[in-house]
């Protein structure tokens, strides 16, 4: 139970909710203090049971982000985040923070999912 509830720590998945087609992230979700708005964490990895594989989110700047389907396009693996980049533990494709493939096997870009901003919360579409 102990290491189970140590691994949770050690991971930056996130489960948000889903509201209609939308996956709702609260923006202060990125805040590396709660209660500071001044350093922003540069990834946050999102989850929701109905979903086969997490969402990276990443931010760029306030009005600026990127989500992403943590699924290789090679043949499906889920992908690991390292800083600004995704990777394969299959094959070794590299993502870069916008989805386009920097090494193979893979060739073509991660889906993406268009984000909106509403408020103090982002919307991840995945109609
Ligand atoms: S499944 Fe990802 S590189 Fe092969």
């Amino acid at each position: 139970m102990l290491s189970l509830l140590e691994s949770c720590k050690s991971t930056k998945i996130v489960s948000a909710p889903i509201v209609d087609s939308d996956m709702v992230v609260p923006i202060t979700a990125f805040q590396i203090k709660k209660d500071s708005a001044k350093d922003f964490k540069k990834y946050l990895v999102v989850q929701n049971d109905i979903l086969q594989y997490p969402i990276c989110i990443y931010r760029f700047d306030e009005v600026n982000y990127e989500a992403l389907l943590m699924k290789c396009t090679h043949q499906g693996a889920e992908l690991q985040v390292f800083g600004d980049k995704l990777q394969c533990p299959a094959h070794g494709s590299e993502f870069n923070a916008h989805g386009k493939v920097e090494s193979g096997p893979a060739n073509i870009s991660l889906r993406t999912f268009p984000v909106t901003i509403s408020g103090n919360q982002l919307k991840i579409s995945l109609k």
